[in-house]
């Protein structure tokens, strides 16, 4: 099972960033990679320049979110095809904060997944419960939901082409980390469900990374557990020595 370590810039970031970060990054990738695949997703403006500078590396360049038609009349919105034409080989899907703050639903979300797949983008696809709701102990329940609406209708050929980020909100830029134990017994769930839905050799082949407040004092005990296989990183990945050390602790 590769190991998927993925920078997502949120809304963050400039041009004069975009300059600097990328090539320290590729500066400082290890030269033998190994079973490790790393990926940056940049703002959708900076995604033409960012394919340029990962070109010759073995950066993939990933998108935030993706509006699930060819083209057409949703002004603002961007295809599975323009992401595809600007160098994205993966996609988030499914953010907690798109949820949120642009009223996502679980079926909308769902729809991206074939759109995405449809063109060769690997979607890393989005679950997590909020800080209530696990209160509640119903972190199960939100997040086995989540799993099961989008993928009611992906066929289990599409589902292993799949990565799924397990993203405690209540763990997203608030410094709070899910504990390693906490993170891998939720990870444990969601391979069940996926188990449930695709069998089980299906289910291991699908990458669940970990989300929420990872930086480089926490990623090596985060990835060392058996259900964890990569991470989903913010704020940490802005910054070129954070994100490095993160890489690093990925290999085995
Ligand atoms: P964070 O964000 O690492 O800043 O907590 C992770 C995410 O939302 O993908």
């Amino acid at each position: 099972m590769a190991t998927w370590i993925v920078g997502n810039w949120k809304m963050n970031g400039s041009v004069e960033l975009l300059g600097e970060l990328l090539p320290a990054i590729k500066a400082g990738l290890p030269e033998n990679l190994g079973d490790v695949v790393v990926g940056v997703c940049p703002p959708f403006p900076y995604l033409i320049a960012a394919a340029g500078q990962v070109a010759d590396s073995p950066i993939k360049l990933g998108a935030q979110n993706v509006y699930p038609a060819s083209s057409g009349a949703y002004t603002g919105e961007i295809s599975p095809e323009m992401l595809k034409g600007c160098g994205a080989s993966v996609c988030i899907v499914g953010h907690s904060e798109r949820r949120q703050l642009m009223g996502e639903t679980d079926e909308f979300i769902a729809s991206k997944l074939p759109a995405l797949l449809a063109v060769g983008i690997t979607p890393i696809f989005c679950v997590g419960e909020t800080l209530e709701e696990r209160e509640e102990g119903n972190h199960e329940a939100i997040v086995g939901g989540q799993v099961r609406a989008a993928l009611k209708d992906l066929s289990a050929a599409d589902a292993a082409k799949l990565v799924v980020a397990y993203e405690p909100v209540w763990a997203i830029g608030t410094g709070k980390t899910a504990t390693p134990e906490q993170a891998n017994s939720m990870h444990a769930f969601i391979r069940a469900c996926l188990t449930e839905l695709y069998g089980e050799s299906t289910a291991r082949a699908i990458p669940i990374q970990y989300g929420g407040s990872v930086n480089d004092g926490n990623a090596a005990e985060l990835l060392g557990q058996p259900e964890i296989d990569g991470a989903l990183v913010g704020g940490a990945s802005l910054k070129a020595p954070a994100f490095l050390s993160i890489i690093n602790q990925a290999l085995t």
